[in-house]
């Protein structure tokens, strides 16, 4: 156990006022002094890229998972876009057991087409019982809208959501492309009373205009923004590293994205992380590295305190029904850095913060009990 004192707690209501907590851990009871530090329960992410198997490059379970836990993140979950692709029960059952052992708890998702190509439906029952928590075709949107249809049904018949990546491969990048993607989700979950959808990653007005008046009609659709769509525009980037997907947006788009944040339109905040090894990036890929910038880009925002809570702690656990975890997070809120890729645990440095100055950072993490990470300074 870990007793924290004056420190203050993220809640559903906010921010408490300065007390004592204690946090359980295995081995020997620690006093801490958490003066002007943030107490959290564990940080979930709805999308990453662990990049295992196929490209250790970029990334590996043990690295991806170091990352997560200096990020802050305690549950994150693994898009299936590995190679092989995660599009068999044996796949998801072999990354689950890898992940059983490593620092934080990794979920997996599925692939909903067979390769990611938009045809051939996989079996939703098969990648349930292996232990796929949702079935997405994430980092593609090959399939057209009655295949999308029948996903969703086969998914629901499983018990499963489908993440919709949502930028129609049919329409290129722009910002019609997204709008084309949801109208064909939105669609397709009105045919599928008993369907569950989560749209990724949103990044235009008109995507999230389309999932307000979806909410407001009662569907059940839920959504996320990534960090970086949350903070940047395509200007923030001119000539540095512009290619992510989907892409930067106008200061318009990302002023409707924070807003519908804060007011629920949008559910989570998901970091989309996505390393890449330094030669992969150089020839174009897309993406961004998200776990260890994200709490200093997320406090750079200064969302109300319950909001945050909402989008990373609360609501993603809800999404996707994930059992509650007893997984905690120090964060110094004051703590002010200049991101320096080199010092990632990710063997993805591939960041668009890469030389800003950032403001709040995760200063230990605490998961299935024990400290996973921890930085010198600020503690103790
Ligand atoms: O930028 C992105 N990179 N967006 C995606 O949806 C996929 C991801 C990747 O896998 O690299």
């Amino acid at each position: 156990m870990i007793r924290f004192h004056g420190v203050r707690v993220l809640g559903a209501t906010g921010l408490s006022v300065p007390c004592s907590i204690e946090v359980p851990t295995e081995g020997a009871d620690l006093e801490r002094d958490g003066t002007g530090m943030i107490l959290s329960p564990g940080w979930i992410d709805l999308h990453a890229h662990l990049r295992d198997p196929g490209y250790p490059a970029s990334e590996t379970l043990a690295s991806g998972t170091a990352s997560a836990a200096a990020g802050g993140f305690t549950q994150v979950v693994a898009m299936a876009n590995t190679n092989p692709v995660a599009d068999q029960p044996a796949r998801v059952s072999s990354l689950l057991e890898r992940a059983a052992s490593m620092p934080v708890r990794v979920s997996a998702v599925g692939a909903l087409t067979a390769g990611l190509e938009g045809r051939v439906l996989t079996d939703a029952r098969g990648l349930q019982r292996a232990g796929a928590i949702a079935l997405s075709d994430d980092g593609r949107h090959a399939m057209d809208g009655p295949t999308l249809t029948r996903g969703l049904a086969l998914a629901a018949s499983a018990g499963l959501p489908v993440l919709v990546h949502g930028q129609k491969e049919s329409h290129g990048k722009d910002a019609s492309a997204e709008a084309a993607g949801v109208e064909e989700a939105l669609a397709a979950l009105q045919d599928v009373p008993q369907g569950r959808l989560h749209l990724q990653h949103l990044s235009t007005r008109r995507a999230v205009d389309l999932v307000r008046a979806a909410k407001a009609a009662g569907l059940p659709v839920t959504a996320e923004v990534t960090p970086h769509h949350l903070a940047l525009t395509a200007d923030d980037v001119a000539g540095g590293d512009a290619n992510v997907s989907p892409p930067l947006r106008t200061a318009d788009d990302r002023d409707a994205l924070v807003e519908a944040l804060i007011d629920g339109v949008i559910d989570v905040v998901a970091t989309d992380h996505a390393p890449h090894a330094a030669a992969a990036k150089a020839a174009g890929a897309n993406g961004y590295h998200g776990f260890e910038t994200a709490t200093g880009v997320i406090f750079s925002l200064r969302l109300p305190w319950a909001v945050l809570h909402r989008a990373v702690v609360a609501r993603g656990r809800e999404i996707l029904r994930l059992p509650e975890s007893d997984d905690w997070i120090l964060i110094d809120p004051a703590e002010d850095w200049v991101v320096d890729p080199a010092g990632f645990q990710s063997r993805g440095r591939n960041s668009p913060f890469a030389g800003r100055r950032l403001r709040g950072r995760v200063t230990m993490t605490v998961c299935k009990g024990r400290i996973v990470h921890q930085r010198a300074v600020a503690v103790g």
